[in-house]
């Protein structure tokens, strides 16, 4: 069994599923060369630490043209001007390991970006189960969703498929991709580490693809208390308890 939790290291793992490689975004330590080349590449990257939670530490950077980066901390926003100067800042921020990864362009409710967070348990001896899907839709003025850092908000999913700006995708498609994603990063999981509850934070950018962010392996199971409807809050708890 693989003893690191890191986000590197199971992003690692989940690229070895040639069913999930388009499905997940381009991630690399953080070093001077990979923030730079991601960030010409893709022209968005969010760099983060790989054991962090909660989105603390999480920092966006968007290419503005002109050789001028919009970075986003939190609250805080500024834009520098330069590539260099703007690694020497996220590095300055940045403690321990860190990863750079392509940033997704997230749907917004609003102009709130929102992500996903999708439970997937299994009891003993039994097969896995999608128990919950809800999204997270960011505070005002973040663009991480985390609902404790940013004071976003919970909504059912098709709620926020509807107020969405999704183009091309029908919910019942995006809620396909989100099972199938889910089940496909938990068998692939489950050969490395001795898990029976996992929370996937999955994004679901402009166009209607579903990205996988990170797999959580002590997810917070009180996002679900804050849905009106109560009934998959009562199936994670069931699903918890009777797996152990
Ligand atoms: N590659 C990315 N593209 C867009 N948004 C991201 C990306 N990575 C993280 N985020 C945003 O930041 C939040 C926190 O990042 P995450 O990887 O889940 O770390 P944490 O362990 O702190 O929750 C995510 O829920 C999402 O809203
Ligand atoms: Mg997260």
């Amino acid at each position: 069994m693989a003893n690191s939790l890191g986000k590197l290291t199971k992003h690692k793992f989940l690229m070895m599923s040639k069913d999930l490689v388009s499905s997940l975004p381009h991630t690399q330590k953080m070093t001077k060369e990979s923030f730079c080349s991601l960030l010409n590449r893709y022209g968005r990257i969010v760099v983060k630490p790989s054991s962090g939670s909660g989105g603390v530490g999480v920092m966006q950077i968007i290419s503005m043209g002109k050789r001028r980066y919009a970075v986003h901390y939190g609250k805080y926003q500024k834009t520098i001007q330069g590539l260099l100067p703007t690694y020497q800042f996220a590095q300055s921020k940045a403690k321990g390991l860190y990863l750079a990864q392509q940033g997704i362009k997230l749907a917004k409710i609003n102009g709130r970006p929102f992500d996903l967070r999708v439970m997937v348990q299994r009891k003993r001896n039994s097969e896995w189960v999608v128990t919950g899907i809800l999204a997270k839709v960011a505070g005002s003025g973040f663009f991480i969703t985390n609902i404790v850092e940013s004071k976003g908000k919970a909504l059912p999913l098709r709620t926020a498929v509807q107020q969405a700006s999704i183009r091309r995708a029908s919910y019942d498609k995006i809620n396909q991709q989100i099972h199938r994603l889910a089940l496909q990063t938990v068998y692939r999981l489950q050969k490395y580490y001795r898990i029976r509850t996992v929370g996937i934070d999955m994004g679901i950018d402009e166009q209607g693809k579903v990205w996988i962010i990170e797999a959580n392996f002590s997810p917070d199971k009180t996002y679900f208390r804050r849905l009106k409807d109560k009934t998959m809050y009562r199936r994670i708890m069931s699903y918890y308890y009777g797996s152990r």
